[in-house]
């Protein structure tokens, strides 16, 4: 378990459809910049709406990375409505969220989200692959389930990308207003060792390793630290806690005491 706490962890702010203003969301990024500032060995990612995405990139210093929240798998064209990869990548993005429980909710299924991901790794792009189960049973079915969605978002992507990978595990009971509770540190543990052991499969251990495994859902300032420490997770998918500086500020400091 040590070596797998011992890397830089990551923080990933998922502002969704936040906040509803460019002013707003220029305020949130400086605090999150200054956040990252006091917490070098942590490596901070955000995730705004599209339309902010290039403001907020010219703004910006180096200390927190861009994502995007989605992308489309074609890389040009008559797709109305669509951002295309290599867009995200010449505006600054650095990473992009795919696969979110949100968006599977909306139609995607894990053989498009297997399309953004190699789409969006040909620009240059990481790709924060969101997995997880809807609910839990006794019997396991929601590990195998994981285990596919992993096996199919991965499928065609070779073993140097491995380094543009990252995993969000997710658990749909989890996330969001509606969520029944966040997962236990044991939940996470349990995860991110069956996680790791299907990556093992399928690229190979050392490819593997090289991949962090996030946990994500109502993560919030009393529990940020504890799944990094006692669950192992490489970091964190923070939603609604990330619009909010005070609670953002103190789970970045949970990951970098979190050792
Ligand atoms: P939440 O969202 O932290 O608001 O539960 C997490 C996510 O959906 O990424």
């Amino acid at each position: 378990m040590g070596s797998m706490k011992s890397g830089r962890q990551l923080i990933v702010a998922n502002w969704k459809m936040n906040p509803q203003g460019l002013g707003e969301a220029k305020f949130i990024f400086s605090q999150a910049q200054e956040i990252a500032r006091s917490a070098p060995g942590v490596g901070v990612v955000v995730c705004p709406p599209f339309p902010y995405l290039g403001v907020l990139a010219a703004g910006r210093s180096k200390v927190v990375a861009l994502g995007a929240q989605n992308l489309f798998w074609m890389e040009s064209g008559a797709y109305t409505g669509e951002v295309s990869a290599s867009m995200l990548a010449d505006l600054g993005a650095k990473y992009c969220i795919v696969g979110h429980s949100e968006r599977r909710a909306l139609g995607e299924t894990d053989a498009v989200v297997n399309k953004k991901i190699l789409q969006g790794l040909k620009s240059g792009l990481s790709m924060i692959i969101c997995i997880g189960e809807q609910s839990r049973d006794l019997e396991g079915a929601y590990l195998s389930l994981v285990g596919r969605q992993i096996e199919e978002a991965l499928a065609r992507v070779s073993k140097k990308d491995a380094k543009k990978i990252v995993i969000a595990y997710e658990p749909v009971w989890a996330i969001g207003k509606n969520a029944i509770r966040a997962a236990s540190p044991a939940d996470v543990q349990q995860m991110t060792i069956y996680v790791r052991r299907i990556l093992s499969g399928i690229m190979g251990a050392e490819s593997a390793r090289a991949i962090p495994i996030l946990y994500g859902g109502s993560v919030d300032t009393k529990n940020a630290g504890s799944f990094i420490a006692e669950g192992g997770a490489g970091g964190l998918l923070v939603g609604r806690e990330s619009l909010n500086t005070k609670s953002f500020r103190a789970i970045v400091h949970a990951a970098r005491d979190a050792r």
